[in-house]
């Protein structure tokens, strides 16, 4: 499309700190006949106190119509916890079926990373979105009595594992190592863990040039740290998807660095780009954060919507903008600048 129509959610903390850096890099990289029009959404902390609203319904008709969303974080220590993070970031996800939550992650130059100087570190975590721990399906009974019980309960449909599975699978055999690892734990969580593993191998029947391995969580965990380079495309659990792309970043550049997306392959609803960081309350307002991962989520959002030059422009540039640093601290519009005009130029 030569027009994009963005939504913008900042939210709370650092992110609107790392999404105006974001939008500096992405207006500075699209050619001048693709219109960048940008729409804000005052959903988040300041808008809960103030209203007491999370995401009203008539603000997710209007986030439905634009092309994408760029989302900062959400989340604040002033907020009891979850509200905002159930009420509005997962209320997303799953009004508009986000069911492939894509982070990729590579081993980035000129990091302070336990994995430096290894060799051929990029995979990709395909971590299923709409299902479950993450659904809601729980509650708690004699709540703050000793004799309080809460449950919540993972959900794991045959169609909802099937959808991500062949999505992975599909990344899979179109990249050049043609691996595909399903993380899960099927050695305790028998009943989801086994629809897994029954799901890969009846999907993986179709594409017989896609390797397929499985490990538990657990010892992915290690893996993950110690050969890095084993893994290709992960395909896992909302939950442990979660866990393991936190890992992922921080072993291979930081947490500053690691972009996700949050897509609705059929197109039927507009898919969602933010850093896999949070609000990160530690560093808000003190120009340290990183907006790095916020400049590569626009990039996977660009190529989402079919702009491939300018998101290769934009990974390009990181990988530069690393290479040459000092190791002097830069604010977060430094690096943003920074980004900017290797884009530019
Ligand atoms: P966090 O990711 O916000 O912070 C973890 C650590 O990483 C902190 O020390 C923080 O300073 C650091 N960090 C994060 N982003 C950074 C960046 N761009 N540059 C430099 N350092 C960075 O995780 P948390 O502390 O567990 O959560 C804080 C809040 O954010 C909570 O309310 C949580 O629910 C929420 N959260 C939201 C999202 C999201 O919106 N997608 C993701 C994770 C957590
Ligand atoms: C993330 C976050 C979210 C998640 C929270 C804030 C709901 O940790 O995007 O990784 O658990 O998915
Ligand atoms: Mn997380």
């Amino acid at each position: 499309a030569r027009s994009i129509d963005l939504a913008v959610i900042p939210g709370d903390g650092i992110g609107p700190e790392v999404v105006a850096e974001g939008l500096k890099v992405l207006s500075a990289v699209l050619p001048s006949d693709v219109k960048l029009a940008t729409t804000e959404y005052d959903l988040g902390a300041r808008r809960w106190h103030a209203t007491g609203e999370t995401l009203p319904d008539a603000e997710l008709e209007q986030l439905r119509g634009h092309d994408a969303i760029l989302l900062g974080a959400v989340g604040d220590p002033g907020v009891p916890s979850g509200v905002l993070e159930r009420g509005l970031l997962l209320k997303l996800r799953f009004a508009f079926d986000h069911y492939v939550n894509l982070r990729p992650s590579r081993l980035f130059p000129n990091t302070a990373t336990p994995l430096a100087g290894r060799p051929d570190i990029d995979f990709v975590v395909v971590r299923e979105g709409t299902e479950g721990p993450y659904v809601g399906n729980g509650g708690s009974m004699r709540t703050g009595t000793p004799a309080e019980v809460a449950t919540e309960v993972s959900l794991n449909t045959a169609y909802g594992v099937e959808r991500v599975v062949r999505d992975a699978f599909e990344r899979a055999a179109a990249r050049p190592a043609k691996k595909l690892t399903l993380v899960h734990k099927n050695n305790v969580l028998v009943h989801a863990g086994h629809l897994w593993s029954r799901t890969v191998e009846r999907v993986g029947a179709e594409y017989p040039g896609v390797a397929t391995d499985y490990l538990h969580v657990d010892a992915a965990t290690i893996f993950l740290v110690t050969q890095p380079e084993r893994f290709d495309v992960i395909v896992t659990d909302n939950l442990f998807g979660d866990i393991l792309t936190d890992l992922a970043a921080a072993v291979t550049g930081g947490i500053g660095l690691a972009a996700s997306g949050n897509i609705n392959p059929t197109g039927a609803f507009p898919s969602m780009f933010e850093p896999v960081h949070g609000s990160a309350p530690d560093i808000a307002g003190t120009g340290k954060a990183d907006p790095t991962a916020t400049v590569l989520s626009a990039a996977l959002l660009l190529r989402h919507l079919g702009h491939e030059a300018a998101a290769e422009k934009i990974e390009d540039a990181v990988t530069a903008d690393l290479a040459s640093r000092d190791g002097a601290p830069r604010t977060t519009s430094a690096i943003g600048d920074a980004l900017a005009s290797r884009v530019t130029a």
